[in-house]
């Protein structure tokens, strides 16, 4: 296997995977060497890709297989089928899939099965972090995607234990810290000069930012009604502001729930850029979101998680994360806010081991050492 040049094959299709991406591939091409990236089309709007390509300086993608949504089987399906040629004309030594959206287990499914053929590698960035919850199809994902890697790696000290337990051997497991992490640094300061807070009528600390997109909180009409009022009782006394996910947006409007957003300031899904600013001036932010969790702890900001668990369990004990009670319950939601506004005067950015702008470099340096 060649040393020096390494083609590697990066894959990417939903929001959350395009912040991670965009450090790896500026990374492998300042280290001299290929990177080609792949888009699935899982997410297709413009607000929920093009956008993330634009702001962060991702190079056009190389192939774009436009698969679309669909249940989980047609989603994952198609990716496979479509992947499939692209992997056979390009012949990596790597695939290196991140995160755990249905893209990430859709591709590495489709490499291990042409290994022989190829002799192409997997390499998972954000490997080993589990929520314990098999009904989570993220946790499916993560789970069989680190099962299927040669090469797995951290974001955090506290996921290589999941690994080990699982029976993955050491060798193949390292830990690089939070790619995530290196974009929020490199676009902090942009993300202050935008006029998002002035544009909303915003002001630092004096509002709570809310995202909310888990099939757990938004497919089911009483969870979703549940977390809508917390917000609205929330929203009595500080703004909320709540950019919709086109999951959520869809459903509130099939289960008729509409007026229960009348109190809170609604947006269309934000940009990177927009989205960071607004977490980054808020007070408070109550989600859902994996990502945020890590954000919110990057920044110092406090954040309530509308979870039963969570794979980040670091933003916990090494953040400014806190659980809602299970089950959620307005009147919970709302104290766990409280709580953790009345916390807020101990907190300042927290950066866990590795979460300091230069994971992706580590990536680089671990596919380098890996391929020897
Ligand atoms: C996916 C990921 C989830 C991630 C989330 C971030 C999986 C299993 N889930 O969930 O881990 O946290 O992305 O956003 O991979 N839609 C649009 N426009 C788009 C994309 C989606 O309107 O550009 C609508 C689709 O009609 C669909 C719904 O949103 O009904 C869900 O999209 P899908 O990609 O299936 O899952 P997400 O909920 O976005």
């Amino acid at each position: 296997m060649p040393t020096d040049r390494l083609r590697v094959l990066v894959v990417a299709g939903a929001r959350p995977n395009f912040m991670k991406i965009a450090p790896i591939l500026s990374a492998l091409r300042s280290a001299g060497h290929e990177g080609i990236l792949v888009h699935t089309g899982q997410h297709y709007d413009a607000a929920m890709s093009d956008t993330f390509f634009a702001e962060l300086g991702i190079p056009h993608p190389d192939y774009h297989l436009g698969v679309g949504t669909g249940s989980h089987a047609v989603q994952t399906a198609k990716i496979m089928e479509a992947f499939e040629p692209v992997l056979l004309e390009t012949r990596p030594d790597w695939v290196l899939v991140v995160g755990d959206v249905n893209s990430t287990m859709a591709a590495a499914l489709v490499a291990v099965k042409l290994k022989e053929q190829t002799g192409t590698r997997i390499c998972h960035v954000e490997a080993g972090l589990r929520a314990s919850d098999w009904r989570m199809p993220e946790e499916v994902n993560r789970v069989v995607t680190d099962r299927l890697s040669d090469l797995l790696l951290t974001p955090s000290e506290d996921a290589a234990p999941n690994l080990a337990a699982e029976g993955i051997p050491t060798e193949r497991v390292k830990f690089v810290g939070n790619v995530m992490i290196d974009t929020l640094f490199t676009q902090l300061e942009t993300a202050r000069k935008t006029d998002t807070l002035s544009r909303l009528g915003l002001t630092r600390r004096g509002y709570v930012a809310a995202t909310l997109h888990r099939p757990s909180n938004v497919d089911d009409v009483a969870a979703l009604e549940n977390v809508l009022k917390a917000l609205a009782r929330v929203a009595e006394t500080t703004r909320v502001v709540l950019p919709l996910h086109p999951r959520t947006r869809k459903n509130v409007e099939k289960f008729g729930l509409t007026p229960l957003l009348a109190s809170l300031t609604v947006l269309d899904p934000l940009g990177y850029t927009e989205m960071l600013a607004l977490t980054d001036g808020a007070q408070c932010v109550l989600t859902d979101s994996g990502g945020i969790q890590e954000e919110t702890t990057a920044l110092g900001v406090p954040c309530v998680t509308l979870r039963e668990q969570t794979e980040r369990p670091v933003t916990i004990t090494h953040g400014t994360n806190r659980m809602a009670p299970w089950p959620l319950t307005v009147d919970g939601i709302v104290q766990t806010y409280h709580e953790a506004i009345a916390d807020a005067a101990t907190h300042g950015p927290k950066q866990p081991a590795g979460w300091d702008g230069r994971a992706a470099e580590r990536v680089v340096q671990a596919l380098v050492e890996a391929t020897r």
